[in-house]
């Protein structure tokens, strides 16, 4: 029996995920690599109990108890299919998981990012500690965490802040070097960041209409320019935002996260049949946030925004964004680092 409790953050992408490589079905390789910065207010924490036996999942979110004919049940249940191919011992025990965001479920703030990415780290330290593997490293534990979730394989690093995902198939000889290369890391601390604060905006989307893993499947099958899109953002997008980030030049990095916003949502409408994720809301929040130079605004599958800018300017900004949405739907937070058991 082990009993281990982690929190983890969930992340705002600046370069999207979208997409699984067709090449590997069920590894959740990503067609492209990504980038993203940990939101240290919006954090999941999960308890998760394991013992030797029928190999039984039960699942409870936010207190309630998730029944097994649900779509969040069979996300959880075939998360420890996946993991039984890879650790082999997994298929020994039963999993008891008690999960709590901070944040609604339904706000629409990816909540599969920090659930997974929690789950993943409590798994692994839950088999270190029944003996069946020696201590696993961050490297180890996101390529867990994409088995559940490709976005909360950036929340596992713990130092955090700005994380990569590698999507580590380029020169990859089989399967299993592929899925050992498609990790995260950290790249820059929370520190870095010191000066930006993020504002997170509800747009009142509630539940997704087109959940993230059925869009992106449609995505790479018929969205026109999908592959130019994703061969662009390796190239070209990531590296020069990176370099920006390098420089801390927040004005040309603000530009660029808006682009790779932008061109994401490009694609989504560019699917066949074509995928809206940004409501009224998320363009009058565009507008307000103003020009590139002062702040950046970022849309994952859903219309709610995360603006990024310098701290001095947020004030005026949240203040704005209140009398758009109300205030209590506006959250600043800082960058964050990982996870950690609590
Ligand atoms: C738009 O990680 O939710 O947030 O891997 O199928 O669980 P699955 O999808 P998910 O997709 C997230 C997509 C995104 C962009 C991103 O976080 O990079």
């Amino acid at each position: 029996m082990a009993d281990v409790g982690v929190v983890s953050p969930t992340n705002i992408a600046l370069v999207k995920y979208w997409g699984k490589h067709p090449r590997y079905p069920g590894l959740f390789i990503p067609t492209k690599s990504s980038i993203s910065l940990n939101i240290a207010s919006f954090t999941t924490r999960t308890r998760l109990r394991t013992k030797k036996g029928t190999n039984e999942v039960r699942f409870s979110l936010n207190g309630r108890k998730v029944g097994e004919e649900e779509e969040e049940f069979a996300y959880v249940r075939d998360f420890f299919g996946r993991l039984s191919t890879r650790y082999r011992f997994a298929k020994r025990y039963s999993y008891l998981i008690e999960s709590r965001n901070n944040f609604p479920t339904a706000s629409g703030f990816a909540s599969s990012a920090s659930g997974f990415s929690a789950l993943a780290v409590a798994f692994a330290r839950a088999m270190e500690e029944q003996g069946e593997t020696p201590r696993l490293g961050d490297r180890d534990v996101s390529v867990i965490a994409r088995l559940g979730s490709g976005s909360a394989t950036r929340s596992v690093p713990s130092k955090g802040g700005l994380v990569i995902w590698h999507r580590g198939y380029d020169g990859a000889r089989n399967d299993d070097d592929a899925s050992a290369a498609s990790f995260a890391e950290s790249l820059y601390r929370p520190s870095h960041f010191a000066e930006l604060a993020l504002i997170c905006v509800n747009a009142g989307g509630g539940q997704k209409k087109v959940k993230s893993r059925a869009g992106m499947d449609e995505s790479v099958k018929t969205a026109k320019g999908y592959w130019s899109w994703v061969e662009n953002e390796e190239k070209e997008l990531l590296p020069s935002m990176l370099r920006t980030v390098r420089r801390k030049d927040w004005a040309a990095m603000f530009g660029l996260v808006r682009e790779a916003s932008d061109n994401f949502h490009r694609v989504c409408r560019e699917t066949k049949p074509p995928i809206a994720y940004l409501n009224d809301t998320s363009r009058k929040i565009v507008r307000l946030v103003g020009p590139p130079e002062q702040a950046a605004y970022t849309f994952d599958a859903g219309p709610n925004a995360v603006v990024i800018a310098l701290k001095d300017r947020a004030k005026g900004l949240r203040s704005a964004l209140a009398g758009l949405v109300g205030k209590r739907n506006v959250v600043q937070s800082a960058v964050g680092a990982g996870p950690v058991e609590a």
